[in-house]
């Protein structure tokens, strides 16, 4: 697991929320309270969001700055934020020898929201982190994992932020295949799309588990194993949000590009490349080309 980073002069603590991505993603089946199961892949770029804590006597409070939480109103910062949700949590469990205390939380959102990249449950992956450890909260990995189910099917993955194969809702989680090196690209066209609403346009049929090896030795190893995957969401994704079609078609087309798809419900899509440097070099050239899309290129977390 990772962890927080703390400015002595100030005592205050940082920890990273990284963007979280399906390499591919198949549903397979449909629990009785409407939630889908899955079996993906997920892995993590160098992309986040930050989490700033500074511990204080007044109430605990959530300030949101950075890119995107500039343009978030003020309901946002409120205490249905997940990282509130995640301090609220973590102060339920917390025993009388935790060092509770109220201080300034600074969320840097970096990464478009609603995006399928799952950039709220980074952040309340990185609260849990980042506030076990400030308050001194000794929680068995079992109970943060059932916390983290409870704040969302993506928060657990997002808790250790390490690649993993993720089944269940999100609650499963067993080693991914190791993996080799490669560079991504993520390309968001800007539009926020509802989970719920792509789920309800999927066509209504269920795939198998995928049958993955122990280990991919090159990324075009990997990019191949992948293309006989995908992500059940893609398609009805295409439907609510008709640009996913045309930033898959404009990553596909990049040069060395191994494999281009869209990650969880999107918008935001990935391409994998033969190196992070190649990923960077493209990120930048599309940057440049594309003024309204949110380009990230570089290597996995
Ligand atoms: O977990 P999250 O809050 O992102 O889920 C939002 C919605 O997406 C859920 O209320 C549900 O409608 C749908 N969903 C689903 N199956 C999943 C995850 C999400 O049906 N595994």
């Amino acid at each position: 697991m990772m962890s927080a980073t703390m400015d002595p002069s100030t005592q205050t603590l940082t920890e990273q929320a990284h963007a979280k991505i399906n390499l591919y993603l198949h549903v397979t089946g449909k629990r009785p309270d409407g939630y889908h199961l899955l079996d993906s892949l997920v892995v993590f770029a160098g992309a986040g969001d930050s989490l700033q804590y500074e511990p204080g006597p007044e109430p605990l409070h959530l300030e949101l700055t950075g890119r995107f939480g500039k343009t978030l109103g003020a309901d946002a910062a409120g205490p249905d934020n997940l990282v509130m949700k995640a301090a609220a949590a973590l102060r339920a469990v917390s025993g009388s020898s935790a060092h509770v205390q109220g201080g300034r939380l600074v969320l840097a959102k970096e990464l478009p929201v609603a995006s399928g990249i799952g950039g709220g449950s980074a952040d309340a992956a990185a609260a849990l982190r980042l506030l076990a450890r400030a308050w001194q909260v000794d929680v068995p990995v079992g109970t943060l994992m059932h916390m983290a189910e409870k704040l969302g099917a993506d928060v657990p993955v997002c808790v250790a932020s390490q690649a993993a194969r993720m089944e269940g809702i999100g609650e499963h989680l067993s080693p991914a295949p190791c993996l080799p090196e490669c560079g991504m690209v993520l390309v968001n066209c800007g539009q926020a799309v509802s989970t719920p609403d792509v789920f309800r346009k999927r066509d209504g049929a269920f795939r198998e588990r995928a049958a993955l090896p122990t280990h991919w030795k090159t990324a075009q190893a990997m990019a191949a194993a992948l293309t006989e995957l995908d992500n059940c969401l893609e398609a009805p994704a295409c439907q609510v949000c008709p640009p996913v079609k045309t930033v898959l078609a404009t990553l596909a087309e990049q040069p060395d590009c191994l494999l281009a798809r869209m990650s969880g419900s999107g918008a935001t899509c990935f391409a994998l490349f033969p190196s992070a440097e190649s990923a960077r070099n493209v990120a930048h050239k599309l940057a440049g080309e594309q003024a309204s899309w949110w380009v990230w290129g570089g290597a996995l977390a």
